[in-house]
């Protein structure tokens, strides 16, 4: 059923994308309708436009974090900010093209694949708790973890819709997770060069206690989708504001998920004992 489900919907969207409906479009209700459906892999290749890290470059607190939680860093640790169950309600409100939809609903099921279902983003009916998913321009953001009540995840077109990582890492945050470099234990593996930083950014680059945020017994995670790269926040772009101390390591990796994001994940939803 869920096979032939998947195929029905794929045909839709497929029929959709190829209809006349220009790309750029503004959606109505009616046709947000169409699109909101679960696609599958022959959607799932993007090309890669741009290597920048758009979450670096918005105004909100940490690049991309809307609302300031201080001292929780990481994964959250209170279990306040866990969505029940898994299931997180939301709404496109935003302007975004049927590309930029399909890459949307794509994070969805990347998310639902990656952790067999365990994490469930759900169009919202009735909930009072959701996301509100917004085209703004004012980059990419988001609150880490669940607010109660209507909470917002920012995409601004394009910058925020050209790599699959970053769209997951904004909904990464709205899960309960913040930027892998502010962990407890950084220090042991990056440098910070607070010189070579923009003036008033360096709140972004703080770090926060164990017992509010946990690696979930992780070790720390420099392909983590989550980690800031070399040149966030710096001056001219070009000078590294973060060195990794193992020099064979990338950081800021925005292609998706990495294998500890997911188990760290699957850790704070409980999956492995649903
Ligand atoms: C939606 O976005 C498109 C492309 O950026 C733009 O041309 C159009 O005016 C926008 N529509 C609304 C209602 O903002
Ligand atoms: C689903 O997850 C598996 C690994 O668990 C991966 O091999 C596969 O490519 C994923 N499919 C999609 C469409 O994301
Ligand atoms: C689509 O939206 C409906 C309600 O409008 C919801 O029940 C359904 O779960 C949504 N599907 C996905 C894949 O989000
Ligand atoms: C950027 O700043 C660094 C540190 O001040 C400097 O060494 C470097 O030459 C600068 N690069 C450019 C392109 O301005």
């Amino acid at each position: 059923m869920e096979g032939f489900e998947v195929l029905v919907l794929w045909a839709v969207v497929y029929c959709v994308s190829v209809s006349s409906v220009p790309l750029n479009e503004y959606k109505t209700e009616s046709q947000l309708k169409h699109v909101n459906i679960t696609i599958d892999t022959k959607y799932s290749s993007y090309i890669t436009l741009s290597d920048v890290t758009a979450d670096e470059l918005g105004q909100y607190e940490g690049g991309d974090m809307i609302g300031h939680i201080p001292e929780m860093h990481n994964g959250l640790v209170d279990e306040k900010f866990r969505w029940q169950d898994g299931v997180v309600p939301y709404k496109i409100v935003g302007n975004f093209s049927l590309e930029q939809l399909t890459k949307i609903q794509q994070a969805f099921h990347t998310y639902h694949n990656v952790t067999d279902g365990c994490i469930r983003f759900v169009g919202r009916t009735d909930q009072h708790d959701y996301i509100q998913v917004k085209s703004n321009p004012s980059g990419c953001g988001s609150n880490v973890g669940r607010q109660g009540g209507i909470q917002v995840v920012n995409l601004q077109p394009p910058g925020c819709l050209y790599t699959p990582g970053t769209i997951q890492h904004e909904f990464l945050h709205a899960l309960g997770f913040h930027h892998e470099q502010t962990r407890w234990d950084r220090d042991e593996y990056v440098t910070i060069s607070w010189d070579y930083m923009k003036h008033g950014s360096e709140g972004n680059f703080a770090i926060h206690e164990e017992d509010k945020a946990t690696g979930f017994g992780f070790p720390y995670d420099y392909q983590s989708v989550m980690h800031y790269g070399s040149n966030a926040f710096s001056v001219n772009h070009t000078a590294d504001t973060i060195t990794p101390v193992d020099p064979n390591a990338k950081i800021g990796q925005r292609k998706g998920l990495s294998d500890i994001d997911i188990a760290k994940l699957k850790k704070m939803y409980k999956c492995d004992t649903k």
